[in-house]
């Protein structure tokens, strides 16, 4: 593995070791162990996009395993004034050590592995979200124990999250079923991909996609850069909650799970985000552990 841009280029052992090493990282942590395996290291983080979760797990990560990350806002580099990515990527390289983007387009960051020299992490894009979910498959694996043949049910737009966690979920032996308006179907390579590669559907039925799920995952109706279009999909997707009677479908020991941040009313409701807040958390602190597996395999 030289980059992370997005889980179709990882093999399901690449996920698998992934997961293990931050399962082991993360436990080591908690017993006070320390792992400096990326001693003056850089990695350079740049966010055309706001973030909470993976701005800071990126710079603790890269802080607890000795390293140091510097956070690169477009306001301030040239690229905000136009200098070119193919530009961009081959000076970065010459300081940094590792680039994590959270960018627009997925070409931006396929762009900076072509033409940079240095590991490349995608930190979000409008088509994918691979850290998220890697973070998303450590933490059903810690509360389910496996991933194989377990029911991962998406209830929203299908974006970047929906995307990954097609790919992601069906490169570990899950089922995967979608529940989305017509209009916002995962992205059709995406679709195609996983009706040949797993057991996959998606329905605009969110009852049918939610039955006998091990796991309900949802996201925000609205995301970063769609701002302007954010009433016309309340009305779109205003029957698309993850709410208790959803819940009541799938099984009774069901997860819930949310990439936040989370909209309460909106994609889920106050009730079922607090009954599963716990899931929701840990979700959230396994992105710290993931992607410091993701920096160890990549950057030392
Ligand atoms: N889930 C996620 O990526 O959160 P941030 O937008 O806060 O980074
Ligand atoms: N789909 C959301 C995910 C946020 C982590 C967005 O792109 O804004």
């Amino acid at each position: 593995m030289k980059h992370l841009l997005k889980l179709s280029d990882l093999s399901p052992e690449e996920i698998l070791d992934i997961l293990n090493l931050a399962d082991q990282l993360k436990y080591e942590k908690k017993n006070g162990v320390e792992h400096h395996l990326l001693k003056g290291k850089t990695l350079g983080m740049i966010f055309q996009k706001s973030s909470t979760r993976t701005r800071i797990s990126f710079e603790v990560g890269m802080y607890q395993l000795g390293g140091s990350a510097l956070f690169l806002s477009p306001r301030d580099l040239q690229i905000g004034r136009g200098e070119p990515i193919e530009d961009t990527a081959r000076v970065l390289s010459r300081y940094l050590d590792g680039i994590m983007i959270r960018t627009f387009g997925q070409d931006e960051v396929e762009d900076l592995a072509k033409y940079g020299s240095i590991p490349i992490i995608n930190g979000l894009t409008d088509y994918a979200h691979p850290c998220q979910v890697l973070a998303d498959l450590m933490t059903i694996r810690e509360h389910k124990r496996s991933l194989k043949g377990l029911k991962l049910c998406f209830i929203g737009d299908g974006n970047n999250m929906a995307n990954s966690l097609i790919v992601g979920g069906i490169k570990m032996g899950m089922e995967v079923a979608i529940g989305c308006p017509k209009a916002y179907k995962p992205d059709a390579d995406i679709m195609d991909w996983a009706a040949e590669n797993g057991s996959f559907l998606c329905t605009d039925d969110i009852f049918e996609a939610a039955k006998d799920a091990d796991v309900v995952y949802t996201d925000v109706w609205a995301s970063m850069g769609q701002e302007d279009e954010a009433e016309k999909r309340m009305e779109s997707f205003k029957s698309y909650q993850v709410n208790q009677k959803l819940m009541k479908l799938a099984k009774p020991d069901a997860m819930v799970l949310h990439c936040l941040p989370a909209h309460r009313g909106e994609e889920i409701s106050a009730e079922t985000f607090e009954i599963h807040a716990d899931e929701i958390f840990d979700e959230a602190e396994n992105r710290l552990h993931a992607q410091k597996a993701v920096m160890v395999r990549l950057m030392s």
